[in-house]
């Protein structure tokens, strides 16, 4: 007999019908006499009752277990008073069941699916009873809902969806690469896409004018809870749009994702912020707008003082002295300001002075209670004051160090102690970042590698500094940051062969090379490239902040670990020696041994 409803969507207009339904056995109770089990099936939970006026159903309930699968036909009436479930849309009424067919069991499962304190290790083992939890059902449903609202908005803008090779080469993008041998060609080796940028960028000057693809990426990264090793992006290229129209379009893509999966009407525009002010203010090029805290500058007040730690920073080439005035924060303990002391020392920071404004009127350690203010002149202190607004009961934080340092502890302090007391503000708080550098300096090699990639297009005009100052060049590159993480980043492209080349002659790879790893980018580019840009969003990361979910794992299927491990099928694993020697390859004995 076939289905008629699915459980959870089963309510009081369905009242005296006689329904079909299959599905989990979630949890059963005997209450002396009558059997109640909670059938769940991807649509929710429906209560179901047995009554030992009906012997033949009755004795079947009696042997169910949780995670048993069965198929009940019954009618459907309303609950006793007293027992309606508000929080279930089948919470007003109950199923009879009239029949039972068990279509299988199932052993105990290893935990209870509604014990939200299981480690992830026995979570992500045991992936596929996690996955029949409410929460993961809701998380990749929302995913689909998500996904399906991006292929709307693109469709109905006029994108179309093609697919591009995950058999790609090696090619210097940015992260480490997943390599896969050739079997028929000795020695060489395909590489797994880091994003499918070159291809994407191609289709454009075949003429496509406007591509999207919700396509994995490889990339072997070190792992936090924001990344994997494969994730999804949401990939987008168009033609013939300059950089503030591919904007607005992305946005439009942005807002209808949250619209159609949340309900929630994110503002319209977006605000844009340069890469130049969101490091001067937050100290981070993905600042958090909820936590209203923002850096003041004291690099150059700090060049006339004595105090050692203070004055070598701010005479250090590229050392910066900022302040964080957090209001309020006097009634912080001394323990809790120590705590972060250490947090901003995860950092590289060296230490955290501090002043808790006791007294504004008061300039002296009275009025300013602190470990440095012995060491600054009253016009400083003063000046401090002035520059942060502070008000009595604040606390001013400082960092003093490589301008690196300073951003990346300070910002970091920013975000934890603004959530921490209460500062920051409840909903989302899109942002653009754009005006990114050309080029970051590699310590290592001692070269300028591209910040975004090599494929995007200067500012007008920025190319000239290439030679003589690279760190000023900036380029046409935008990122979308919503509360604190970085969910997508794109740029116009370059689409003249010459500003290509120069762009790799600024990155001292040499024409040999340029012509070995992108002749075949240098070549078309002579064959009338219309002028293109695009963007891509990491969709794993848009879900892990819809869903307000601790890891990006929750929102991935079949995610891998912290360790690039699948742990349910337990992959990656050795294989045999003749798959080995088809592939030529011989493991490195030392090698081999680490783990
Ligand atoms: P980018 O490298 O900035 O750009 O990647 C785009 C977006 O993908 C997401 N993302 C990740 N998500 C999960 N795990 C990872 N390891 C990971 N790495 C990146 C981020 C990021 O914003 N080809 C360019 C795009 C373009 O220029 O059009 C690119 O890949 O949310
Ligand atoms: P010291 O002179 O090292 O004892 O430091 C005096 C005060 O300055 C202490 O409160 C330190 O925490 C703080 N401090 C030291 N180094 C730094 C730094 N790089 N940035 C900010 N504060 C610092």
């Amino acid at each position: 007999m076939k289905r008629t409803n699915y459980c959870g969507l089963i309510d009081e207009k369905l009242l005296g019908e006689t329904i079909t339904i299959m599905g989990w056995v979630h949890r059963r109770r005997d209450h002396g006499g009558v059997i109640f089990i909670d059938l769940r099936d991807r649509a929710g939970l429906l209560q179901i009752v047995f009554d030992p006026d009906n012997p033949a159903t009755f004795s079947v309930a009696e042997k169910l277990r949780n995670e048993y699968v069965v198929r009940i036909v019954g009618r459907v009436r309303n609950r006793p008073e007293g027992t309606v479930n508000p929080n279930l849309t089948s919470g007003k009424i109950e199923v009879l069941a009239r029949e039972i067919e068990l279509l299988n069991p199932s052993l105990p499962p290893p935990f209870q699916l509604d014990d939200d304190t299981i480690s992830e290790t026995v979570r992500l083992e045991n992936r596929i009873l996690d996955l029949r939890r409410p929460q993961m059902q809701n998380n990749l449903m929302l995913r689909y809902k998500v996904s399906m609202a991006a292929r709307r908005y693109l469709d109905k803008h006029g994108f179309i969806d093609i697919e591009t090779p995950m058999l790609y080469k090696s090619t210097p993008e940015g992260a480490r690469e997943f390599l896969v041998p050739s079997r028929i060609h000795h020695g060489q080796f395909y590489a797994l896409p880091q994003s499918p940028q070159l291809f994407k960028q191609m289709l454009m000057m075949a003429g496509f004018d406007r591509y999207y693809q919700i396509v994995k990426c490889f990339r072997d990264e070190d792992l936090r809870a924001d990344r994997q090793p494969e994730f999804t992006q949401i990939d987008i290229e168009t033609s013939f749009l300059d950089e503030e129209d591919i904007r607005a379009v992305m946005e439009g893509l942005v807002r209808a994702m949250f619209r159609d999966g949340l309900g929630v009407e994110l503002p319209d525009p977006f605000p844009v912020y340069s890469y130049a002010e969101v490091m001067r203010d937050y100290g981070s090029d993905k600042p958090d707008l909820r936590v209203p805290l923002k850096f003041t500058e004291l690099t150059d007040l700090m060049k006339t003082v004595d105090f050692k730690v203070f004055r070598a920073a701010a005479d250090m080439p590229y050392g910066r002295v900022v302040a964080l005035r957090v209001p309020e924060g006097s009634k912080l303990s001394r323990k809790e300001i120590d705590d972060y002391g250490s947090f901003v020392g995860i950092y590289g920071a060296k230490g955290l002075a501090y002043i808790k404004v006791n007294d504004v009127m008061q300039i002296n350690e009275q009025g300013l209670q602190s470990p440095v203010v012995k060491f600054l002149p009253e016009d400083i202190l003063r000046e401090i004051l002035r520059r942060t607004g502070a008000q009595n009961g604040d606390l001013i934080f400082f960092g003093a160090d490589h301008e690196k340092i300073v951003n990346d502890a300070i910002g970091a302090l920013r975000g934890k102690i603004g959530h921490r007391l209460g500062l920051a503000e409840e909903g989302w708080r899109p942002l653009w970042v754009v005006d990114f550098p050309m080029f970051e300096f590699n310590e290592e090699t001692k070269t300028w590698s591209a910040r975004h990639h090599p494929f995007t297009a200067p500012k007008d005009g920025h190319e000239d500094l290439f030679s003589s100052d690279p760190e000023k060049a900036l380029a046409k590159a935008y990122d979308v940051v919503l509360n604190g993480w970085e969910i997508g980043g794109g740029s116009v492209r370059i689409h003249q062969q010459d500003v290509q080349a120069k762009v790799f002659d600024a990155m001292k790879i040499t024409k040999e090379d340029q012509q070995r790893k992108f002749g075949f980018l240098l070549k078309a580019l002579q064959y009338g490239t219309p002028p293109h840009g695009g963007i891509a969003f990491g969709l794993d990361r848009i879900l892990t902040l819809m869903t307000g979910s601790d890891s990006i794992r929750d929102v991935i299927a079949f995610p891998k670990t912290q360790r690039g491990q699948d742990l349910l099928v337990e992959a990656p694993t050795p294989v045999t020696e003749q798959q080995l020697r088809d592939l030529h390859i011989r493991i490195r004995a030392s090698d081999s041994v680490k783990t």
